[in-house]
């Protein structure tokens, strides 16, 4: 166990932003879907009926800065309505994380889940979007169809994915498939719910709020699943920040971050210890390292233990040696 604050130095804007860097993607169909969202002492997902009663000014600038790293901005129609959204606006919006668009388009587009398409086709969400970022609407197949058309008209794309309901891994793979391989996903509860039982949710931004917010509203994920297999899924902490009693946490799956090709030093602890016994999602380029041997402390002074190194290549493609494997 070990205090981690009070401590620390105040940190500047590259440095924040690097804390929160996506991990390395192949190409499409690689992804990571990020979530980010807050929470109260008390589990609270929303105070008075939105999220922004539990949000402080840390949490709005990493909020931005979270925005500004994502190539799209995922939500259930449910947080559309309740917090009104509107594109994101490069010009008045996050201007301090600007920087972190170079060679992108300036803002990403909001894409809404929606099954009955119950949303104001002539706000500026729909039809008040710019030609970079226009907005994606993500329904089914029984949706209205004269519905979908309409939003198509305004100025909407329009995703299908699935029939009665959207098909969550469907949804993120054709936003993938476009290019758009950060997501980021601003809730709400039920979105998360759905996205979390499909073993889609590879990484947990959760800001901790300092406020009792009493019983009643939902926790951060709700609804009627239960989680795949009944199990809990199990996050480790990549980082956590304070100011003025706000409390912002980074959590990763540890088997996305393997799955990525991502080094498991980059993780304070031995993320393949922490999993070993799981199924692994392991994509296209992915690069992993699993110790075979016994734990490190039993081998008395040797530096490292025997590894399994495992190279995941599409069978088209040519395998070539990396330098570091063995
Ligand atoms: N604490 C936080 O960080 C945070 C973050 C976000 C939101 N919130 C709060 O949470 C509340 C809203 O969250 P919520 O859980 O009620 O709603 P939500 O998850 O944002 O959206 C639910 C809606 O999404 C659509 N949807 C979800 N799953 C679907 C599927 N499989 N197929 C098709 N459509 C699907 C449906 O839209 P249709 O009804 O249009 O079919 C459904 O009604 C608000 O009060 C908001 O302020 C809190």
């Amino acid at each position: 166990m070990r205090q981690v604050y009070p401590g620390g130095s105040a940190l500047t804007d590259a440095v924040l932003a690097a804390l929160y860097d996506y991990p390395d993607l192949g190409p499409p169909p690689a992804r990571w879907l990020r979530a980010n969202m807050v929470a109260s002492l008390d589990g609270a997902a929303t105070a008075d009926g939105r999220s922004g009663g539990l949000s402080g000014e840390a949490d709005r600038q990493v909020f931005a800065m979270l925005r500004a790293h994502a190539d799209v901005i995922l939500v259930g129609a449910g947080t559309a309505r309740a917090e009104r959204y509107a594109p994101v606006r490069p010009e008045s919006e996050g201007v301090r994380w600007a920087w972190l668009r170079d060679g992108r388009p300036p803002s990403p587009p909001i894409a809404v889940v929606t099954r009955e398409l119950d949303l104001d086709l002539d706000s500026a969400l729909i039809a008040g979007t710019f030609p970079h970022a226009r907005t994606i609407i993500i329904t089914t197949s029984s949706a209205m169809p004269g519905r979908r058309d309409a939003a198509a008209a305004r100025n909407a794309d329009v995703i299908v994915a699935g029939e009665a309901s959207v098909d969550m891994k469907a949804a993120v793979d054709a936003l993938a498939e476009r290019g758009l391989q950060r997501i980021s996903c601003e809730g709400g509860p039920h979105l998360l719910a759905q996205l979390a039982d499909a073993g889609l949710l590879d990484e947990l931004c959760l800001t901790i709020s300092p406020l009792v917010a009493g019983p009643g509203a939902d926790r951060i994920v709700t609804g009627g699943l239960a989680m795949p297999g009944g199990h809990t899924l199990p996050f480790r902490l990549v980082h956590v920040l304070e100011d003025e009693s706000y409390l912002l946490c980074r959590y990763v799956r540890p088997s996305s971050w393997l799955a990525v090709g991502a080094e498991p030093a980059e993780l304070p602890q031995d993320v393949a210890e922490v999993e070993a016994d799981r199924l692994f999602k392991l994509l296209v380029g992915a690069r992993l390292r699993v110790p075979v041997g016994p734990p490190a402390d039993e081998l008395g002074g040797v530096p490292e233990p025997p590894a399994l190194h495992v190279v995941v290549a599409h069978l088209d493609y040519p395998l070539r040696a990396q330098r570091d494997e063995r």
